[in-house]
């Protein structure tokens, strides 16, 4: 089975999928959808062979495209994937997959029952140096899990139509969500807003997971410089991955207590900078999408996991909201 791929939506992060998916499949990018017509000049750039639309029929009713990546804005996620999963495409959705987790569910009902993949596109559970963290976590090599934190900081597009719990927190909620293999017990949540009435620029939000794992949130767009920072915490050692760095972007530290004659002792050594695998998320991402097409396999970020990591964001936007 060949992919035929077509992308809907064609804005700044679509045009990375466009430029990613030309690379991987070629002519095999079959065609690019976008309301706005000015995406065309763009896309014609990258190849002029791939056929450009402004009407989304022309995707769903061409048998040939087996396969959709739809990065339009957030609210139109859903009709669009709907549309493509009703017309029997595979489907890749930008993260936020739907604005309602409801509408997640309508739409992994509807790919189960097509027998189609839907996937969302948490580009950084395919980042080579999160899979590392995973694995060093799994192997025992930091001990039981007990903290995780991270922060998303930076002076960024500023958003309109949502706010920064829902622009960045998606990525560090399904990060948490894969690293913990678990979904939160308890969610709290606080953010303010400065810059836009209501919409909030900050937000910090607090979890606990099964197994006495804590974790926190700390996402902003309004910030002097751009901060990417994920602490794991185990009783044997700690990892940290700060991808806004150039070099040195994971390290383990032998760090922690050990209860000595009742009382905590501190072990501590130099931290060890781990080496990963340098390979791009976004064509590890799409990658895996062909690959769970043409060989049946269920999405690391399938629908069920984005509907979970909705359900989150629900809840924590409800707190900001007490
Ligand atoms: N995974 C990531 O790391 C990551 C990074 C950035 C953005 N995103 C997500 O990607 C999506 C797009 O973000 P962006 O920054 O490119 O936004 P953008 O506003 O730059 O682009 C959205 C594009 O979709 C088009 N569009 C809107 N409605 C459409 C429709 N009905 N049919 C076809 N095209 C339509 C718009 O004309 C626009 O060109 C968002 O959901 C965003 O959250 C993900």
């Amino acid at each position: 089975m060949k992919i035929k791929l077509a992308v809907i939506g064609c804005g700044k992060w679509g045009l990375n999928h466009v430029r990613t998916a030309y690379k991987i499949l070629g002519k095999n990018l079959i065609s690019v959808c976008d309301t706005d017509t000015s995406a065309q000049e763009k896309v014609q750039r990258i190849s002029e062979k791939i056929k450009f639309t402004n009407n989304i029929r022309d995707i769903t009713d061409n048998s040939e495209v087996n396969a959709v990546i739809v990065s339009s804005s957030a609210e139109t996620h859903f009709d669009i994937a709907k549309e493509c999963l009703l017309a029997g495409k595979n489907v890749l959705v930008e993260k936020p997959i739907t604005l309602l987790s409801k509408e997640a569910v309508e739409l992994v009902r509807i790919s189960v029952e097509k027998n189609l993949k839907l996937m969302v596109g948490h580009v950084l559970l395919y980042h080579p140096a999160l899979l590392t963290m995973k694995e060093k976590i799994d192997s025992g090599e930091i001990g039981k899990l007990q903290y995780i934190y991270s922060n998303r900081l930076n002076l960024g597009t500023i958003r309109s139509e949502e706010n920064i719990l829902w622009s960045f927190a998606p990525h560090d909620i399904s990060i948490i969500q894969f690293l913990t293999g678990s979904v939160p017990e308890y969610i709290g949540a606080k953010g303010a807003a400065f810059v836009q009435q209501n919409i909030e620029d900050t937000t910090l939000t607090y979890m606990k997971y099964p197994g006495n794992v804590h974790a926190h949130i700390f996402v902003s767009w309004l910030h002097p410089f751009k901060e990417q920072r994920l602490v794991v915490i185990g009783d044997k050692g700690m990892l940290v991955f700060e991808d806004s760095l150039k070099t040195e972007k994971l390290k383990y530290y032998k760090k922690g207590f050990n209860i000595v004659n009742g009382e905590p002792e501190k072990f501590e050594s130099e931290y060890e900078v781990i080496t990963f695998p340098e390979k791009a998320p976004l064509e590890e991402e799409q990658m895996h999408f062909f690959d769970c097409i043409i060989n049946d396999k269920t999405p690391r970020t399938d629908g069920v996991h984005a509907k979970e990591v909705l359900e989150v964001l629900e809840t924590a936007q409800s707190r900001l909201n007490e």
